[in-house]
């Protein structure tokens, strides 16, 4: 039975700012945030959506009526969680008016637990085929103003179905993975930014690429000739980069102008977007699907995927026949977005929910499906918008 990704979907706020106008305001060189991290645009998150709104309107995106009466089982991955006990899953589920028939948890490994999510969904399906898992990395990456990883700063959430015979990503059973305990990027209880050792972090995240790589090409006897694309977690598109260039050093030339080109579809979802964390590996999937023309059914996929403290794993997939069919289109998302000031971003970074027992918050700007309304004696109040 082959069990993987059958649909798949990404929401993020309607405001973004200009990194080349974030560049100026920082006094940096425009081509070093351009270029050197590879952002374009990065999603402004307003304090009436937080990562249950983000993955709930992700997830309205895709689900249909039978496909809610099928879920059992809905996984939150996310490292801005906003209860220290009550897990994100248990809101998105009710306000997608799932069944409570389901198991709803929340996993946290940085920005790798989608992935444990999504291989425990296929574990799941397979003692379950008739039923589907709802899986979502959510998050909203925050480093701080005026930090060097404030260019790297983003949010939004990948929602993903996995079932049986899915429509786009049959999974392998082969994957590799790797742990060890380090500090190059954590947020300690309380703080509402994380803490990074900037350069060692990008250093581990080729180190571990390679670590789980090799160990997954041992197992295979599969190389990077044998894949179509290379899929990697992308915290902002310039490091994706550097671990696809570091990944086909030694390959011959037509599978490295292959892959790279690519790699220049899969990032421009994210190049646009910014880092979202747990999603950003996936964003990057939806971006080569929905972008790339050369894509063709039967073609293997690899997917790198990344989380400080850390963890990594490499595994891949095979593309499903009539793939092109389940996608939604995310382009036009994207496109209608609206353009703030970095003076006015500065303005919804600061007035971001924190930890307040009542506040209201204006939602009438906000287009979401599902709003944040406030908050009354420490419990969220969500909304859902016609
Ligand atoms: N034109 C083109 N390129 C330029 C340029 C210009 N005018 N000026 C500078 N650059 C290049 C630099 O040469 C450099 O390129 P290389 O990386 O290829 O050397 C790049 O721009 C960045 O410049 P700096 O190294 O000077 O940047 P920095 O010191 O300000 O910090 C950073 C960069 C360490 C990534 C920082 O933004 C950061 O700490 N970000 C958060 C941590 C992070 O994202 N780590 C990634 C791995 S961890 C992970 O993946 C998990 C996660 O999601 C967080």
């Amino acid at each position: 039975m082959q069990i993987g990704i059958d649909k798949i979907g990404f929401y993020t706020s309607n405001l973004y700012v200009d990194m080349a106008e974030l560049a100026q305001a920082r006094n940096e060189e425009v081509g070093k945030y351009l270029v050197g991290i590879g952002q374009s645009k990065m999603a402004v998150i307003p304090p009436s959506q937080d990562i249950v709104t983000l993955a709930a309107n992700a997830a309205a995106r895709i689900l249909s009526p039978i496909d809610k009466e099928a879920i059992d089982l809905v996984i939150v991955a996310t490292e801005s969680g906003i209860d220290n006990s009550k897990a994100a899953a248990v809101y998105v589920a009710n306000l997608l008016g799932l069944s409570h028939q389901i198991r709803a948890v929340e996993m946290k490994e940085a920005c790798y637990a989608a992935t444990a999510a999504l291989q425990l969904a296929k574990g799941h399906i397979a003692l379950n085929p008739n039923k589907k898992a709802l899986i979502i990395g959510a998050d909203i990456a925050r480093y701080g103003l005026k930090t060097k990883g404030e260019p790297t700063q983003g949010g939004g959430a990948v929602a993903m179905l996995v079932a049986k015979d899915p429509q786009i990503l049959a999974l392998d059973a082969e994957a590799s993975y790797y742990s060890k305990d380090i500090m190059d990027f954590w947020r300690p209880l309380g703080h509402s930014e994380a803490m990074v050792d900037g350069k060692f972090s990008t250093n581990v995240y080729l180190d571990f690429f390679n670590q789980v790589f090799s160990a997954y090409s041992q197992k295979t006897k599969r190389t990077v000739e044998d894949f179509g694309a290379l899929l990697f977690h992308l915290p902002y598109t310039k490091q994706g980069l550097k671990g696809l260039r570091q990944a086909v050093a030694h390959a011959d030339e037509a599978t490295q102008a292959r892959l790279l080109a690519q790699f220049e579809f899969a990032r421009e979802y994210n190049r646009n977007v910014g880092n979202l964390y747990t999603g950003s590996l996936y964003l990057s999937l939806l971006s080569l699907l929905e972008n790339s023309q050369d894509l063709v059914a039967g073609q293997r996929l690899g997917l790198y995927s990344y989380g400080s403290g850390a963890q990594a794993e490499f595994f891949s997939g095979i593309l499903q026949p009539g793939f092109q069919d389940a996608l939604i289109g995310h382009q036009e998302l994207l496109a209608h977005r609206k353009q703030v000031s970095v003076a006015e971003y500065e303005q919804f970074y600061q007035s971001v929910l924190a930890n307040e027992a009542n506040r209201q918050l204006e939602v009438s700007a906000d287009p979401g499906q599902f709003v944040l309304a406030g908050v009354k004696d420490f419990k969220r109040q969500y909304q859902r918008q016609e």
